[in-house]
């Protein structure tokens, strides 16, 4: 503060004050850093109000100097603080205009690409077991015929066997004629009506059933059917062949039970089980304590069944499979319940 009175006091400190404000102004980076500058250099607290404020005690012939040196202090600062703001709101304009800006050379992030479903890829490696083996792909449709589904398989109308295939009839046709297929099995009929043997095929597809959800039942499932048909096919031909793919799919070390079993459209029928893999045959409740899951029946075609397609059961044998697919896959991953692989949880999809 200069002394009241005292002209060359305030000079100097005018002057001070000038040189600091001409190096610190231009150099503020910010407009808030610039604000304060301003604050500091004019405001309330300032050397140009001190400067002023002691005008008045300065005899009268030094008052015009003392005033115009705060005027030319003031209009310098002023001139330094305007042209300081107008180089902070260009750049910082310009930052906000570089920040909003729409770069179309940049390029989109891109979709991730997916990949097939676990019970699709699985499908594909055992058509690819099969074809291996010899065997065609062949396919049927999912909505059926009474008569494929069931009659020509041998399950005449009010058979019991039927009970345990309860399905959906759709409205088309005859009542009760048309329906969603409980099984791939009508496709042995489809593929034997129009080809003579030999024949060795697989019929991957989906299947309905009225099967309420559990561990290891789901009313839409999926099952692959192998027939083969040629003369001289014994059950040895069928049990190696199951064999043959298990250890395929499984590897050597994995057991495998055949039972007797009850197919109306063979005979003799077995059912084919493997050792559960969750409690590896301890008993656990995927499979009911019983430490095997059931895999699929299979058995000799039914002499009937072949008679039924116009081949003559002297001259022609045959076997047949039927596995669930959706089993089988969560036999090979590990998943204990069915309704994993579909109620579509990406993290369990993107894991396989
Ligand atoms: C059949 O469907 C016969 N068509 C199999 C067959 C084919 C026998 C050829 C003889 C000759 P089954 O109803 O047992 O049989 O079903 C076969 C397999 O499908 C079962 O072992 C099981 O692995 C699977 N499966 C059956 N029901 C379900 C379901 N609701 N959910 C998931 N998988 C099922």
């Amino acid at each position: 503060m200069t002394a009241p009175g005292d002209l060359a006091a305030a000079e100097a400190m005018l002057a001070s004050a000038l040189a600091e404000a001409r190096a610190a102004i231009p150099a503020a980076g910010t407009l808030g850093a610039l604000d304060d500058l301003e604050r500091a250099a004019l405001g309330k607290s300032s050397p140009a109000l001190s400067a002023r404020a002691a005008i008045k005690d300065l005899p009268a012939a030094e008052r015009p100097r003392l005033g115009q040196a705060v005027t030319a202090y003031r209009d310098e600062v002023e001139a330094l603080v305007a042209a300081a703001r107008e180089r902070l709101s260009a750049s910082e304009a310009a930052l906000a205009l570089d920040r909003d800006r729409l770069d179309l050379t940049v390029g989109g992030r891109g979709y991730r690409r997916g990949h097939l479903h676990l019970v699709t890829q699985v499908w594909r490696r055992l058509e690819d077991v099969f074809v291996g083996l010899g065997y065609e792909v062949a396919e049927g449709p999912e909505v059926e015929l009474d008569w494929y589904n069931f009659e020509a398989l041998n399950f005449p109308p009010g058979h019991p066997a039927r009970a345990m295939q309860d399905t959906l009839y759709v409205r088309l046709g005859e009542p009760e004629q048309v329906l969603l297929r409980t099984h791939t099995s009508p496709v042995q009929i489809r593929i034997m009506e129009q080809r003579r043997p030999p024949i060795a095929i697989v019929a991957p597809g989906r299947v309905y059933r009225r099967d309420t959800l559990d561990a290891r039942h789901s009313p839409v499932f999926h099952q692959i059917e192998g027939l083969v048909v040629d003369r001289g096919i014994t059950l040895g031909d069928l049990l190696g062949t199951i064999e043959t793919f298990v250890h395929a799919l499984f590897g050597p070390g994995i057991s495998s039970r055949f039972l007797p079993s009850f197919f109306p459209f063979t005979e003799p029928s077995v059912e084919f089980a493997m050792t559960c893999v969750f409690c590896e045959g301890a008993g656990c409740s995927v499979c009911s304590q019983t430490g095997w899951i059931e895999l699929g029946g299979a058995g000799l075609v039914d002499p009937a069944v072949l008679t039924a397609v116009g081949l003559d059961p002297e001259e022609h044998s045959g076997f047949a499979f039927g596995f669930g697919l959706d089993r089988l896959v969560q036999l090979l991953y590990g998943v204990d319940h069915v309704k994993t692989l579909w109620e579509g949880d990406i993290r369990f999809l993107e894991q396989y």
